[in-house]
């Protein structure tokens, strides 16, 4: 009898590890595909780099405010990133002194798609916020690239630990192309005469990597819905954009220093257009709120 009991607890115990390894092989050939999966990107028109001084000031500028020195460091030499435990370990590479190798299409598929240069998909960079750069601006930054000179740097790269590969297994967590594919066209032109319009642009392409692309923030980011800056008066906003104090003279773990990396570099033009376009569109969801609400009371009546 006991001998019976022993062997199907055996037989029971030996299948639910086999089910286990199976679970783990899938995750581990599902991510794996995801990982390499090689994506092309349709060819649309030309960009046109400048080579003039002023214009790769602007690039620089323009890098600066998207991030990419924050990220990559200030002589491009890379660091690490952010380090989730049992999720992944995300490194920006050095990419200082080698973009000379790479086409214009290929950086402009590096940044607008998430595309890397050897096809796959890129983790972590937000091409969803790049993608709403206007094509002379992709192309003052990839005129700025290519005249950084190599610089040392670090030498690892991202890792993607087993509870990361497991999301990406689920398409919980996406490369950039695959999370492109999901989202609506981006917001690539403005009128420029118009402040709400101008920050709206640039509102998608400087602040949605962490306050999401439909601006209601990200929970698990800490981040967020940007109908808080409604509170803020233009000077408070100004202050904020420029050294990242906030109202009450708070300051804060991650918008802080990505104020002073990224945003400290704003024209006072921009930072009035953004607060512009953050005011006008809480008045609006104000009104959408109030109308939605006397609809109500009527129904009910
Ligand atoms: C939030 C951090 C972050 C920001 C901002 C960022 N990067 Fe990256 N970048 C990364 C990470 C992480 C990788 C490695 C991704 C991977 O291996 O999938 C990377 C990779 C790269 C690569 C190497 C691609 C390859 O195929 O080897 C280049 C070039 C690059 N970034 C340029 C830029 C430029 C230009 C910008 C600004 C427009 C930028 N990055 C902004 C984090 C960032
Ligand atoms: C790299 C991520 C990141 C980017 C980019 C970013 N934010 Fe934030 N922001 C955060 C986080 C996270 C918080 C919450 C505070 C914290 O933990 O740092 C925050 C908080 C805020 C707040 C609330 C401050 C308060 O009083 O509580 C405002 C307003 C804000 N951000 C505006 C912006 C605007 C405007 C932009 C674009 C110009 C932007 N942020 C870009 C991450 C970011």
């Amino acid at each position: 009898m006991m001998r019976k009991f022993l062997k199907w607890t055996g037989i029971v115990a030996a299948g639910i590890v086999a089910l286990a390894l199976l679970a783990i092989l899938w995750i581990f050939i599902a991510s794996g595909r995801e990982l390499g999966a090689k994506h092309t990107v349709a060819r649309g028109a030309m960009l046109t780099i400048p080579t003039d001084a002023a214009s790769i000031v602007e690039g620089e500028r323009l890098a600066r405010i998207s991030g990419c020195l924050h990220c990559h460091g200030d002589a491009l030499g890379g660091q690490m990133v952010h380090d989730f435990p049992n999720i992944a370990r995300f490194v920006a590479p050095n990419i200082s002194g080698s973009l000379q190798d790479h086409d214009d299409a290929q950086l402009e598929a590096l940044i607008r798609h998430g595309v890397k240069f050897d096809g796959t998909g890129m983790l972590f960079m937000p091409a969803e916020m790049y993608r709403h750069k206007r094509d002379e601006d992709v192309a003052k930054i990839i005129a700025y690239l290519r005249t950084v000179p190599r610089a040392d740097g670090v030498g690892e790269q991202t890792l993607i630990r087993p509870i990361g590969r497991f999301l990406l297994a689920q398409g919980i967590f996406k490369t950039g192309p695959r999370a492109i594919e999901t989202l609506p066209a981006p917001v690539k032109t403005f009128d420029a005469a118009d402040p709400v319009s101008h920050g709206k642009h640039l509102v998608m392409n400087l602040c949605s990597e962490c306050h999401a692309q439909t601006l209601e923030g990200i929970p698990m980011a800490n981040s967020p819905p940007l109908s808080v800056a409604k509170a803020y008066s233009s000077e408070q906003f100004e202050r904020l954009m420029r050294d990242g104090t906030g109202m009450g003279d708070r300051t804060f773990a991650l918008m802080t220093p990505t104020s002073k990396a990224r945003f400290s570099w704003l024209t006072a033009a921009e930072v009035d257009a953004i607060y512009a376009f953050l005011q006008a569109r809480s008045q609006a969801a104000g009104a959408t709120a109030i109308a939605s609400r006397s609809r109500r009371t009527r129904v009910s009546r």
